[in-house]
């Protein structure tokens, strides 16, 4: 084979379709991690600045309107008779979340049972409780104290 044979076969390999695709995929790889590089990163959206603290006790009808479907949003759930405002953690508690149920409610008996249920009673002592249950609704109480929602 003379040397230009051998030079046109290898430009015919290199300029194959399969090959051209694959040197386009190449430069377009370079070109993502180059310009990756470049990017300067988006800080996050700060947190919305937390609510105004509501000062005052209430009852558990008063309490139902607190479930976060009021233009305000505000969020506020009774574990052990204690009310937690849990507006910051709305993607739980809000309306559509998961545990939903528990806003605007006493959820001492549905924590303590593993329910994702709100009391629908106006006044549960839960004293039919399992000491079992009464722990666990307590390790609740203290996780919403703990919280860094408030
Ligand atoms: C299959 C069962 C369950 C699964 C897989 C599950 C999973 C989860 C996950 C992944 C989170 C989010 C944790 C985080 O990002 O910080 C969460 C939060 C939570 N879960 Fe469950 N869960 C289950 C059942 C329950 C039950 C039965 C209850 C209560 C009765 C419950 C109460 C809660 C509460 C109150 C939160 C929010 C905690 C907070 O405010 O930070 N979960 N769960």
């Amino acid at each position: 084979m003379s040397e230009q044979e051998a030079t046109s076969s290898l430009w015919d390999e290199f300029t194959s379709p399969v090959n051209l695709i694959l040197v386009f995929f190449i430069l377009y790889l370079l070109y993502k991690i180059v310009k990756s590089h470049f990017e300067t990163i988006e800080p996050a959206a700060p947190a919305p600045p937390p609510m105004p603290k509501l000062q005052k006790d209430m009852t558990v009808a008063e309490l139902r309107k607190y479930d976060g479907s009021d233009p305000e949003g505000r969020v506020l759930i009774a574990v052990n008779n204690i009310i937690f405002d849990v507006t910051r953690g709305k993607r739980f508690y809000g309306p559509g979340g998961p545990y939903a149920a528990f806003a605007g409610r006493d959820a001492t008996r549905g924590l303590a049972t593993q329910q994702v249920a709100g009391s629908e009673v106006e006044y549960d002592d839960v004293s039919d409780l399992s000491p079992d249950e009464l722990a666990a609704a307590k390790e609740w109480e203290e996780q919403f104290k703990g919280t860094t929602y408030f």
